[in-house]
């Protein structure tokens, strides 16, 4: 939709435009392989740089294929959805999907540049308008409860698709972008506060896994939040209404906040076992202490919890 503006606004004989098809299915191993060897084959050398342009799909797969073309280049991140524009294009993190779980394997490589225009969501559809909401409402839950009752009462701009851009929502997602990185600034390799951006990821990697990512990221993240804060009301981490609050919220912002009908306990288990936060056998959750405010200071920012507890959260 939009490499011919870049292209015009770039020497157009210096870029070229390499594409995959849309979807999480395609942030693989096998079209990292497909880029690298384009590129290969048409001689671009160190010295040259990869344009991100599209939603976080795009982003964590060219990100990853700039982090290991030539053992480097820089990446340019031009997130078009609204997820990768408050969330996905900032702080470094690249990578790709395997059977096994979504993105263990990847890099931390920092983009040269994050370019955001908004005038790119005029085309983006109303189910991915929600889906980038659930990134920004998490932001409020881990960090700063006005901001998550703003954007509560922002929900029908945030969701118009007249192509209007109020001043309401441009400074809501630069509230957003601030948040993440202001966590990832203060712990750039995720050695600890950055944890908290793990909220509902936990579950919700899990759950988009094990849907076939038939439910997109902020989708499956939404039901993360909303279980994964009924699992901290329950083993007492946080405070008593937080989880009823996030869910209403959420509910509001028309993401769903229960598991999808038929999904296994076991199997949620299990692929939450391949997940990145498992550190010998223990599941470690990210969880809310209330509103704003994300508990484990103590305990690098993650809570550990029993597979009974798991299981009676996610029943
Ligand atoms: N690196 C990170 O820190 C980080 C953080 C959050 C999420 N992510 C990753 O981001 C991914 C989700 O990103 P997403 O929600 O942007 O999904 P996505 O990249 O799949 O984009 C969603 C859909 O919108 C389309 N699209 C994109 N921009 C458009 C536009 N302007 N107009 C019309 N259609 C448009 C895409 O083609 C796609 O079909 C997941 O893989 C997730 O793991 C990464
Ligand atoms: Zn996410």
């Amino acid at each position: 939709l939009y490499a011919e503006q870049i292209r015009a606004a770039v020497d157009a004989h210096t870029i070229d435009v390499l594409t995959v098809p849309a979807g999480e299915n395609y942030k693989t191993r096998e079209s990292w392989a497909s880029l690298t060897d384009q590129m290969l084959v048409r001689g671009f050398g160190r010295d040259s740089a990869v344009i991100a342009l599209g939603g976080g799909v795009v982003g964590d797969l060219a990100g990853f294929v700039a982090s290991t073309y030539m053992r480097g280049i820089p990446v340019v991140q031009i997130p078009t959805t609204l997820l990768a524009m408050i969330d996905a294009s900032i702080g470094g993190k690249t990578g790709i999907d395997t059977p096994a779980g979504k993105n263990l394997v990847g890099t931390f490589h920092y983009p040269a540049g994050v370019i955001v225009e908004l005038q790119v969501l005029d085309t983006l559809p109303l189910r991915e308008r929600r889906a980038g909401l659930a990134e920004a409402i998490k932001h409020g839950v881990i960090a700063d409860e006005a901001y998550l009752f703003a954007v509560a009462d922002s929900l029908t701009e945030m969701l118009a698709t007249d192509g209007e851009i109020s001043d309401r929502m441009l400074s809501l997602i630069v509230r957003s972008i601030e948040i993440k990185a202001e966590v990832v600034s203060r712990d750039e390799r995720e050695e600890g506060l950055r944890q908290i951006l793990n909220f509902g990821h936990t579950i919700g990697h899990a759950v988009e896994l094990l849907s076939g990512y038939s439910l997109h990221h902020g989708e499956a993240v939404a039901i993360g939040m909303a279980l994964e804060s009924r699992l901290a009301e329950h083993i007492g981490v946080a405070q008593k209404g937080t989880a009823p609050k996030v869910a209403e919220v959420l509910r509001l912002a028309g993401l769903p906040t229960e598991l999808p009908p038929g999904s296994g306990v076991d199997a949620i288990l299990e692929a939450m076992r391949s997940d990145k936060k498992v550190r010998t056998g223990t599941i470690r959750v990210s969880l809310p202490a209330r509103i704003g405010a994300m508990a484990g200071a103590k305990s690098g920012w993650t809570v550990s919890v029993s597979d009974d507890q798991l299981r009676e959260a996610l029943a």
